[in-house]
């Protein structure tokens, strides 16, 4: 059978308790396959990283990423290493995706069910068929336009960040957007998020985005949404928003906890980072290297009750398994398990759901569930 490496980060928080579910449900998937067998291997990474090696990407960590197949990752931060702290897990988040070269961060917010409909904060007919894929950029923007100096001095009375694009970075998330697009049939509309009202990066970004797309993929139909009115559809008419959201760092980061809420809750979305377009299992398949972590944080005000919903991890080691390995069939069964298992009614209540989404299920019982859903 074909070996892989997985590197897993579990992180802070509840970082550590989702990451155990989803190795759980990807050891059951390789059990029952004779196809390949993964190598899970964890490394320190974020606060615990501080705490252990007095830095957030220790060396050992970086080298360990780089020589994988796939990273799965759980969150990092929380007050510990707070935002005044000198040492911070943050900077080790974007340090590694740099060195990594990921680019292109592909968070796709669809009701897994539309057994959620009931718990969704929009009314279901407007959160009924929406399907969002927020397509981010992740190594530009104001995250690294940063000066040392910020926050470090304390007789520091100015602080900046630059919001910086090149022709270059915007072109080649326009393309993964554009891939990820023409992959359905017919091609998903791409909605290009940008403030191009005030900004001139957003201005650069609108110019590319409109050349790139005409000349390179004219079957796509694209427009161009100002950001604080995107946000206001998000929650007035998503689905006007279906298909791909294409916007920069920052907004991008904003959008995609905003849209999270629509299927009912931060803790169910998944996410890929990734250096290019996904290539999808086929007689082509490249595999590519990728981070896969769920979008939400260590959510500190949770960390330790054993409460917090596994499933965005979970679905992120789906996607592990498709856009790294390769891996289709496995890649499948999890998302079938998780709908399954979302679907099925709790006694007295809706469906087997944790806290966010109203339940009472734990952590670890939702990962039970996953885990038997998988085998039957
Ligand atoms: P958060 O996403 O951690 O939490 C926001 C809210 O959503 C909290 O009420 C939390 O309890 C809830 N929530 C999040 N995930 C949940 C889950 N799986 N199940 C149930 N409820 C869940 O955001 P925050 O509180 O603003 O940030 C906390 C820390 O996480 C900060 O240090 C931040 O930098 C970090 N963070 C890290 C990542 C990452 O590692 N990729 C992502 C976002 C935030
Ligand atoms: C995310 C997080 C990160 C980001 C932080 C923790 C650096 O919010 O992955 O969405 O802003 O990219
Ligand atoms: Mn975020």
């Amino acid at each position: 059978p074909r070996s892989f490496r997985i590197v897993v980060l579990p992180g802070d928080g509840i970082g550590p308790e989702v990451v155990a579910q989803a190795v759980r449900v990807l050891e059951a998937v390789s059990a029952v396959s004779s196809d390949f067998q993964l190598k899970l291997e964890s490394h320190d990474f974020g606060g615990c990283a501080i705490d252990a090696h007095g830095e957030p990407l220790p060396q050992s960590t970086l080298q360990a990423c780089k020589d994988a197949d796939a990273i799965l990752m759980g969150s990092i931060g929380g007050p510990k290493w707070g935002v005044d702290a000198k040492v911070r897990p943050e900077p080790g988040l974007l340090a590694l995706r740099k060195a990594l070269g990921l680019y292109a961060n592909i968070r796709p917010a669809n009701l897994a069910s539309d057994s959620l409909l009931d718990y969704s904060p929009l009314r279901p007919e407007v959160a009924k068929g929406v399907d969002i894929i927020v397509v981010r950029e992740l190594i530009g923007g104001a995250y690294f336009g940063t000066r040392k100096e910020q926050g470090v001095a304390p007789d520091v009375d100015t602080a900046w960040d630059t919001m910086i694009y090149s022709v270059e970075e915007v072109q080649r998330i326009t393309r993964v957007a554009a891939q990820i697009a023409v992959a359905a049939n017919p091609p998903l509309e791409i909605h290009s998020v940008d403030k191009a009202n005030v900004l001139a990066s957003s201005r650069l970004w609108r110019k590319v985005v409109t050349e790139t797309l005409t000349k390179e993929y004219p079957q796509i139909k694209f427009h161009h949404q100002l950001v604080d009115s995107a946000a206001m559809f998000i929650t007035s008419n998503p689905r006007k928003l279906n298909g791909i959201i294409l916007t920069e760092n920052l907004f991008g980061d904003i959008l995609s906890d905003q849209t999270s809420v629509i299927p009912g809750s931060l803790g169910l979305l998944p996410s890929a980072s990734l250096a290019g377009a996904p290539s999808t299992p086929s007689a082509d398949f490249k595999p590519t290297l990728g981070i896969y972590e769920p979008i939400h944080g260590s959510a500190p005000d949770i960390a330790g009750q054993g409460i917090a919903n596994p499933i965005g991890t979970i679905l992120s080691a789906a996607m592990l398994l498709r856009y790294s390995l390769g891996l289709e069939k496995p890649a499948k069964a999890i998302e079938d398990a998780v709908r399954r298992v979302l679907d099925t009614p709790e006694l007295g209540g809706s469906g087997l759901r944790t806290a966010d989404l109203g339940g009472k299920v734990a952590t670890v019982e939702l990962g039970d569930r996953i885990v038997e859903a998988l085998k039957g």
